[in-house]
């Protein structure tokens, strides 16, 4: 239940916004005060279509660095503010613009494919971005004789290789610390110890490899085992009928789950599964964003002009992930 103190806070923040012509987004990870203020809240794929479309003159982001980046790529004309710009990615940090161009050079003719967790200058050496909820589409869309290089992150590579059957990929190893912590080994005892329950996987996670291959062996249940991007959680959510679901990706993620479903229980594989980087938005920071204009995210032209044609080419192929309001 929201406390009087906090209706106010939340209040303020819009009025805030409306005098600033200001949007607020916010990705499924953030803190529920943030998630419940913001005008929207989405997985990356679904925030990046909003930040192309709103009217409002300003975007505040309250995710990381790499996500404002994009809406700063899609709406060039428009201010974007990150209420702290320190919150950056460790998956983005695996793969340099330069170590691309590297890899580019040693496979002549391929395609790169990059997730959205990345900089703006690895974006502007990519052929085509995606993101969890579209990465298998993506990479449909691409010849099958025509090879892919696919980066950076090697969780969500092993799954789109083993929906697409791809022989011809390369993966890039990179992983983001908070999913490769949750690990099919915890996820086997929560299984064990949770017979009935569902699960709700992010293809980032460690134990998605492992899960698929559990399911594979039937030691955990193929038909209770779903590997959704965070907005595909929710979709999932909206309809299931479990007791329980277990939920393997960053914790943030429950608050949008027990919100659409309140009959389901919803609990965390890993609830030490939390990203710094995300709870480094706070809501004295959003307000002081609102207020100040700071943090303003940056994107060299020439860079976001590269960029934005991989970007527009995944929006264009991009299945549709709902977006809360
Ligand atoms: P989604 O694309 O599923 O929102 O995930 C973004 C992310 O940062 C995962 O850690
Ligand atoms: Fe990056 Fe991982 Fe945090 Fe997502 S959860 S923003 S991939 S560090």
């Amino acid at each position: 239940m929201t406390s009087p103190v906090d209706q106010q806070w939340a209040e303020r923040i819009r009025a805030l916004a409306a005098e600033k012509d200001a949007v607020i987004l916010a990705h499924n990870y953030q803190v529920p005060e943030i998630q419940d203020v913001a005008h929207h809240v989405g997985d990356s794929l679904a925030l990046s279509r909003v930040a192309a479309t709103v009217p409002q003159s300003t975007i505040i982001f309250c995710g990381v660095h790499f996500m404002a980046e994009t809406a700063k790529i899609l709406s060039y004309d428009k201010t974007i503010i990150i209420p702290d710009e320190r919150a950056g990615c460790s998956l983005a940090e695996t793969i340099t613009a330069e170590q691309l161009r590297e890899w580019k050079a040693q496979h002549p003719g391929a395609v790169v494919v990059s997730y959205v967790n990345t900089t703006a200058a690895v974006k502007a050496e990519t052929d085509i971005c995606c993101t969890s909820s579209n990465a298998v589409e993506v990479v449909q869309s691409i010849p099958a004789d025509v090879p892919v290089l696919f980066c950076p992150d090697q969780f969500l590579g092993a799954h789109v290789q083993r929906m697409t059957k791809r022989k011809n990929m390369h993966i890039w190893m990179g992983e983001c610390h908070v999913h490769a912590g949750i690990n099919g080994s915890e996820l086997k005892a929560m299984v064990a110890a949770e017979p009935e329950a569902e699960l709700f996987i992010h293809p980032e996670c460690g134990c998605a490899t492992s899960a698929m291959y559990l399911a594979s062996e039937g030691v955990v249940p193929q038909e209770r085992t779903h590997i959704l991007s965070t907005g595909g959680m929710l979709d999932a959510a909206r309809t299931t009928t479990a007791k329980k679901v277990l939920v393997a990706t960053e914790t943030g993620m429950l608050h949008q789950l027990r919100k659409v479903n309140v009959t389901t229980d919803f609990q965390p594989v890993n609830r030490a599964a939390v990203c710094k980087y995300m709870k480094m938005i706070t809501p004295e920071k959003l307000e002081n964003a609102l207020m100040n204009g700071t943090d303003v995210v940056d994107v060299p032209r020439d860079i976001a002009d590269r960029a934005r044609a991989s970007v527009e080419r995944m929006i264009a192929i991009g299945t549709p992930s709902r977006v809360g309001e």
